[in-house]
């Protein structure tokens, strides 16, 4: 099978010739890993494997993909479906273990060292009936931006509950149009029809004390009065504080309104920290952030937990060099170059207290314990069904902030279909 990279042979043989000409082990392989293109991902790649293939004399190329986690699962499922064996190493979401875990070797031998470097509840994540289908990259638990130069011009409090939230984004948002800047917006999130609508919208559910959708042992909990209410708060900023356009928003659109200087507000990872810090950002050195806000006096505030890991697949042809690859991208002079390059967080626990990273990238340090209390989306419990409970909650979600049927009926429906799907059990 071939997907248009025909010229792998007649490239490894020509690198191979190059070595054997220079005297280094003629040992060259190319290898192919798939994966998404996510703010610098894809650029920053090349500098990040280098040292691996300077090391082996392999040559890595990467395949890249849409932003969309979604977009990726839907064509990673086509080509694992038909053993394809032109990609090597896949970079999969935390969220697709229990479904893809059959594709992919088991890397318990290969990354022992690592598994015990690794903050265990992220190698848990990655483990699908004693197999450890993918190692860590990065995790990932988004933030809430803020432009502390606003806040302090408006002499407002870094906001705490999604009232105070809608109440500041309101205010500055008038402001700053009243001052010229047509195109501003209070408050940018994730709102297209895709997982991460998922994200954003357990976050405001759990953070109104309305559960997980489903909870760890399997219950469906999602149709409640609390949810209801998240779902309801978040409609009303579609329009006022949030442009129409945020019902079609990735992550990358909503940096591109926040980093362009026109956003108050944005619900994102923190690889818009780095991102937003570069020297072409019109935010740079005029944000903070903080944890998301929550629904009222004694809830708390939810963050949906993320992350990246990489997997080697069951149909490479280059087995040995892919698990050689997988085990140089999950170690620490990897995560240690995306920390410091794109403020991504490390799995690794060492790497929290290492001086480099807290001054280069302070979030890290700061963003520890937000991760380690972050939210799982219900992939466990649901096994080989969360992506279509994931699609059936983003549907409902995007029809409810759409003005398509009310929260309260959306949510019914949604148990309804819920419970079908599961059957007897997930
Ligand atoms: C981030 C997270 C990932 C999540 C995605 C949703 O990439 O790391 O886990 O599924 O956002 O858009």
């Amino acid at each position: 099978m071939s997907f248009g990279f025909k010229n792998r042979f007649l490239r490894s043989a020509a690198a191979i010739a190059v070595l054997a000409a220079v005297g280094t082990p003629v040992l060259a392989e190319e290898i192919f890993v798939v994966s998404g293109a996510t703010g610098s991902d894809l650029q920053d790649f090349p500098a990040i494997v280098k040292p691996w293939e300077d090391k082996t004399g392999n040559k890595v190329t990467i395949v890249p993909m849409p932003s969309s986690t979604s977009d990726q699962f839907g064509q990673y499922r086509l080509w694992l479906a038909a053993g394809a064996t032109d990609i090597d190493l896949y970079q999969t979401d935390v969220i697709w273990a229990p479904q893809l875990a059959d594709h992919f070797v088991d890397l318990t031998e290969a990354g022992k060292d690592l598994i015990a470097a690794n903050f265990p509840s992220i190698i848990q994540s990655q483990t699908v009936n004693g197999k450890l289908v993918a190692l860590p990259i990065f995790t990932d638990a988004p933030a809430l931006y803020y432009r502390k130069d606003l806040l302090e011009k408006y002499g407002i409090e870094v906001p705490k509950t999604w009232d105070e939230l809608t109440a500041a984004a309101t205010k500055i948002q008038e402001g700053e149009r009243a001052a010229g800047s047509k195109d501003f917006w209070g408050y940018v999130w994730q709102g297209n029809a895709y997982e991460g609508l998922t994200c954003d919208a357990l976050e405001w559910v759990k953070s109104f004390g309305g559960g997980q959708i489903v909870e760890a042992d399997g219950t469906i909990s999602i149709n409640n009065p609390k949810a209801v209410k998240a779902l309801e708060t978040a409609t009303g900023w579609v329009g006022t504080i949030s442009p129409e356009g945020v019902l079609a928003y990735g992550e990358e659109e909503a940096r591109g309104v926040w980093q362009t200087g026109n956003a108050a507000f944005m619900r994102n990872w923190p690889y818009a920290y780095a991102l937003g810090n570069g020297d072409d950002s019109a935010v740079k050195g005029k944000f903070e952030v903080t944890t998301l806000p929550y629904g009222a006096e004694g809830d708390s505030s939810a963050a949906t937990l993320g992350g990246w890991n990489i997997a080697v697949s069951k149909y490479s042809k280059h087995q040995e060099a892919a698990v050689s690859l997988a085990v140089y991208l999950a170690g620490p002079e990897a995560q240690k170059m995306r920390a410091i390059m794109e403020t991504h967080l490390p799995t690794i626990q060492a790497l929290y207290d290492d001086p480099e990273i807290a001054e280069k990238s302070p979030i890290i340090p700061q963003w520890k314990n937000v991760f380690l209390s972050a939210v799982p989306r219900p992939s466990a419990p649901t096994l080989g069904k969360y992506n279509e409970v994931s699609s059936k909650f983003w549907s409902a979600v995007h029809e409810t902030l759409s003005g398509n049927g009310s929260a309260a009926d959306n949510l019914a429906g949604l148990e309804a279909d819920l419970t079908d799907l599961k059957g007897d059990a997930w």
